[in-house]
């Protein structure tokens, strides 16, 4: 396999894009995209606005399925079977890879149920079995200590940053295999980016991540790989260090050098 398709040989995978193409009514957003995101690492996609980051997030997850505009070729397989498929459970597919959107959306409920939310589908749970979970999900997201006296006041008290933390403990609380972040710290201030940049390391242990972000320095803080995307077409893709500091192509420096937007 070529170098920047892979650009690790000690790790596993987890996800496999293999010559992907979508098309809005026929008007190309991908084209032929092969890359292998790595289990328990955190990998950014990079590049500038309309390259098409959202989009192969909604695919990863089947997010176009309602839209009937869109066209696709090529083949995105998960643990090894095709998301495709005509077996694969779309809603289980959702609660393994889970998605965090820009703009924090907590439900209209409080702290608890919106972490419970998810955990719900799941009767047979024991009350005290929920709330470990939600203990867990809510430290993991860095939120516990804020939230842990008021877990029955409405979500729609806390800040942003809360906010947008509350919702990743709530994807977090069905236990994800993969966690797919859509630029989740742009519409927060510095000091919450910081916090969600410290949890997205912090998860990795736990399970893989991929995150989308315009912010170069960002993508260099917290992830292991990096792939850069122009115009639907991906570019390079190598560890993170190498990408910023060593990058193979011309076009890849002209971007994180700021020469190219
Ligand atoms: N729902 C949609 N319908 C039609 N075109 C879309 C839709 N969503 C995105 N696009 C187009 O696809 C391209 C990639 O967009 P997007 O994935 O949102 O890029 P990014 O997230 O990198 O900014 C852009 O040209 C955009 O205009
Ligand atoms: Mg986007």
């Amino acid at each position: 396999m070529l170098a920047h398709v892979m650009p690790f040989s000690a790790e596993r995978t987890c996800l496999n894009i293999e010559d992907f193409s979508l098309a809005y009514a026929g008007k190309s957003a991908l084209h032929e995209l092969t890359l292998s995101v790595p289990r328990h690492r955190v990998t950014a996609f990079i590049g500038p606005s309309g390259c098409g980051k959202s989009t192969l997030l909604r695919a990863i997850n089947r997010l176009h399925d309602l839209n009937e505009s869109v066209t696709h070729s090529g083949r995105i397989t998960f643990e090894g079977e095709d998301i495709h498929a005509d077996r694969m459970n779309v809603s289980e597919l959702r609660r393994r890879i889970g998605m965090v959107f820009q703009t924090p959306n907590p439900f209209p409920m409080s702290i608890y149920e919106n972490v419970a939310f998810g955990l719900r589908l799941q009767k047979r749970m024991k009350k005290r079995q929920r709330d470990d979970i939600i203990e867990w999900a809510l430290t993991s997201a860095a939120l516990w200590d804020e939230v842990k006296e008021r877990l029955h006041k409405s979500a729609w008290q806390l800040s942003g940053g809360q906010q947008q933390r509350l919702v990743i403990a709530r994807t977090l609380a069905v236990q994800p295999d993969i966690l797919l972040l859509d630029e989740p710290a742009s519409a927060l201030d510095p000091i919450s980016t910081l916090k969600i940049e410290e949890l997205i390391r912090n998860l990795k242990s736990q399970l893989t991540l991929i995150l989308v972000t315009h912010n170069m320095q960002q993508a260099a803080r917290v992830s292991d790989y990096t792939a850069f995307l122009h115009s639907g077409e991906l570019i390079e893709y190598g560890p993170t260090d190498q990408v910023f500091t060593n990058p193979r192509l011309r076009r890849t420096e002209n971007y994180i050098t700021g020469r190219m937007t």
